[in-house]
């Protein structure tokens, strides 16, 4: 069932998101802040709005993929934001990496309006987008997630529903430490490597074979193995990942140690790099 689709938001993971929407047989209408990176989408056939608000007013589904909460908040209640132009009867999905918290006020600023919210971080990178087959992780009610199916299933291969509101973003941030630390682990067990005088490789080629195998090696060690750090997942995202982990550990309690300790590395590389590069690079902590 082809619906009225929008979408704000066409960075590295938005726009192959948006354009498998289009693909699909959706209307799209698009929104980015720097207008430029509508335009391939546009001479496919989306239509460019020139506000959030714009592409709310136009569609059934709302769909945002910006970087933080402070840009998530700046599309939603900003000037000609999308709670502005938000229908009746029609459903937010957020599937930008943020707080809890903040999909939580999202969801309340839905139901005032009376339409319906749905966080749904993904997983699957760039080259999943790309392809329609990411991860879904979605908190909010099911029935509402079963009615926007027919959008989500062209950007996706796999659904999950843990829970409520939030829910999704919880998982997410959980799922994004463990892939933080497995990556800062692999850069530190290489530093001990090289340092004792072995080449990368041989760690590799043992760990492929071994119980520490993991599918985040076959990506990233390469781009260590060979210092070259082109972005698909930013450093500086997961460096707010880890924030936002640690901001809800916060909340609610609970000790995070390894992902504070690895986030203090993220961190010091962050400061040092000028150039947009992968979380691979956080492996230049060691590298010289
Ligand atoms: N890349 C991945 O593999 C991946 C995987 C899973 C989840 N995610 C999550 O998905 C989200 C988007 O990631 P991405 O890789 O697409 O990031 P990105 O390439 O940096 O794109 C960020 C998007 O947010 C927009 N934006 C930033 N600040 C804004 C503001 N104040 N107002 C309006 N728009 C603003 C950017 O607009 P401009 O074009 O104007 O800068 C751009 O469209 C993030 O939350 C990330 O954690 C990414």
């Amino acid at each position: 069932m082809a619906m009225k689709v929008g979408f704000i938001g066409l960075g590295l993971i938005g726009k192959p998101m948006a354009r498998n929407v289009l693909k699909a047989g959706h209307t799209l209408v698009v929104w980015n802040r720097t207008r430029d990176k509508a335009r391939d989408l546009v001479e496919e056939g989306a239509t460019a709005a020139g506000s959030p608000r714009e592409v709310a007013e136009k569609s059934e589904v709302v769909l945002t993929c910006v970087s933080d909460p402070p840009a998530l908040e700046e599309v939603l209640w900003g000037p000609k934001g999308v709670m502005e132009g938000l229908k009746k009867s029609s459903v937010l999905i957020d599937s930008s990496t943020v707080s809890p918290a903040l999909a939580r006020r999202a969801a309340a600023a839905c139901a005032e309006r009376m339409a319906e919210f749905l966080d749904a971080p993904v997983t699957g990178g760039t080259w999943g987008a790309e392809k329609g087959e990411l991860v879904f992780m979605v908190g909010g009610r099911k029935d509402v997630l079963e009615k926007v199916q027919p959008v989500l299933a062209a950007m996706g291969k796999r659904f999950f529903h843990p829970g409520g509101h939030g829910a999704g973003q919880t998982i997410k941030l959980a799922m994004n430490l463990i892939l933080a630390l497995q990556v800062d682990a692999l850069a530190e067990a290489l530093a001990l490597v090289q340092g004792a005088g072995l080449e990368g490789e041989k760690l590799i080629e043992v760990l492929q074979a071994s119980m520490a195998r993991a599918a985040v090696l076959d990506v990233k060690a390469p781009m260590i193995l060979a210092g070259s750090y082109v972005p698909s997942f930013p450093l500086r995202l997961m460096h707010k990942d880890l924030g936002l982990a640690l901001e809800l550990a916060n909340q609610i309690g609970v000790p995070l140690p390894a992902t504070a300790a690895a986030r203090e590395i993220y961190n010091a590389v962050k400061g040092a790099t000028r150039e947009d590069v992968d979380y691979a690079a956080v492996a230049k902590f060691w590298q010289k």
